[in-house]
């Protein structure tokens, strides 16, 4: 949370006061740093800067244009999986020559509108997918990249709902179902298999799942190579994690001391997919205490005027995050306990909640804030990747604006929604 600290009593965003821009653009309001963003884009190329790597910014995790233009112009590719994502990515000046895509469920329609840009690369899940993107590449006179996305059974210990690498997962191929495409790849004629990416899900605290994995891909590279396809690309994807809690966690350089002499062994050229690494510490939800309320039972709810529909990520996954007023005598603790919330002088114990009829629009549930009162403003942190990307409009609420903080100049990179916003697109019926 460097880019995010409180000088005095107050938070800052880089040389921003917090409470300067909310005072200019109200709330719910998500806030980034520019250099935050930069600077973990930088750490990680550094990490991995022994191979040729290409990082391939995950835009699910934060699609706006402003934030992939900046990484765009860092040279940044980008991970796209939707034809949405794909005119985000174009659209913020990025490279299709940098861009790769994946998800199982390519549609005929977003693989041309991806030929059509000539995207580096395609990550394939399935045989039947191969076998569209060949049929499509063939009617636009095109050759399609393609990495198959290996499933290589690997439990990378995460949330149940972001494991991706299991057998029992939607996603990628088995090994011995990827072999058989191998060995038909002629089949394929416009197609060419020149790589294989491996996602294991999403945060991973340890170094172990990459590695056990790279070393699985090791072997099936040589089989490949010896059936006489080269694999010239190895896609390790996303998944490295970040402190949600304010403890000390792994970082780019652990990741790549332990995955680098595997990928130098394999030959190839890298391709990472982060997405939380660089954007969830560099973006925070501002929220507005609307009312307190307290009942006989000696519940204490915090209403504020965010809710699930902005960060959807502590109903879903039952997700940790920090939270703490911006404007505040007492110090934000330097770590805090998921499990156990402390108490001090000046504190209570709170849930913070939103105004979504939902049981489950909780922020935080009995957790130690420094007392409230309305009007205050609170910082939801660890918000810059799946916030804004997974928010909605549920109960008819206009999603949040979005700002950029650029040292002491900041900008709204999303207008806040409207009413009119909100039915835009929408007819009477004429039946
Ligand atoms: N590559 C692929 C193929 C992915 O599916 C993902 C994320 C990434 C890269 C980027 O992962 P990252 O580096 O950001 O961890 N909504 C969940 C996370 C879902 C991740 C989906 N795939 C959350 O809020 O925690």
């Amino acid at each position: 949370m460097d880019a995010f600290e409180y000088r005095g009593k107050t938070l800052f965003c880089e040389d921003v006061k917090i409470e300067d821009i909310i005072g200019d653009v109200g709330t719910p309001t998500y806030i980034y740093s520019k250099n935050a963003i930069l600077a973990r884009y930088s750490e990680l190329k550094t990490a991995f800067s022994d191979v040729d790597t290409l990082i391939c910014f995950s835009v699910k995790s934060n699609s706006n244009l402003s934030i992939c233009r900046c990484l765009a112009q860092e040279g940044s590719g980008f991970d796209v999986v939707s034809g949405g994502e794909l005119f985000r990515a174009i659209n913020a000046g990025g490279s299709p020559s940098k861009i790769v895509f994946a998800g199982v469920g390519k549609t005929d329609k977003e693989i041309k509108y991806a030929l059509e840009n000539n995207v580096f690369m395609f990550n394939v899940e399935s045989i039947s997918e191969l076998e569209h993107i060949s049929r499509l590449a063939g009617g636009l006179d095109k050759r399609a990249h393609v990495a198959l996305r290996i499933n290589p059974d690997i439990d990378a210990k995460t949330h149940i709902k972001t494991t991706t690498g299991k057998k029992e997962n939607k996603f990628g191929i088995d090994f011995s179902t990827a072999e058989k495409i191998i060995r038909k790849s002629s089949k394929y004629s416009n197609v060419s298999l020149s790589g294989l990416h491996v996602h294991l899900g999403s945060p991973i605290y340890t170094v172990d799942p990459y590695v056990h994995a790279l070393k699985k891909v090791l072997v099936f590279i040589e089989r490949c190579r010896s059936t006489g396809v080269d694999i010239e690309y190895v896609n390790v994807g996303g998944g490295y994690c970040i402190s949600y809690t304010g403890e000390k966690v792994i970082r780019s350089e652990a990741y790549a001391i332990k995955m680098l002499p595997i990928i130098k062994e394999m030959q190839c050229k890298l391709i990472l997919e982060p997405g939380r690494y660089i954007m969830g510490n560099s973006g925070i939800l501002v929220t507005n205490v609307i009312y307190r309320k307290e009942t006989v039972h000696g519940k204490k709810f915090i209403i504020c005027d965010a809710a699930m529909n902005d960060l959807i990520r502590p109903a879903l996954y039952d997700a940790f995050h920090r939270i703490w007023p911006v404007n505040t005598n007492i110090k934000l603790p330097a770590v805090e306990n998921p499990k156990r919330s402390v108490i001090k002088k000046g504190m209570e114990l709170v849930d913070i909640v939103g105004p979504v009829c939902e049981s489950s629009d909780v922020f935080a549930f009995g957790r130690a804030l420094p007392k409230l009162k309305e009007g205050d403003l609170l910082a939801i942190f660890s918000a810059g990747a799946y916030g804004f990307t997974m928010s909605s409009s549920y109960n008819s609420r206009p999603r949040a604006c979005e700002v950029l903080v650029d040292g002491k100049k900041y900008c709204i990179i999303r207008k806040r929604e409207t009413y009119e916003d909100l039915i835009r697109g929408e007819e009477f019926t004429k039946c």
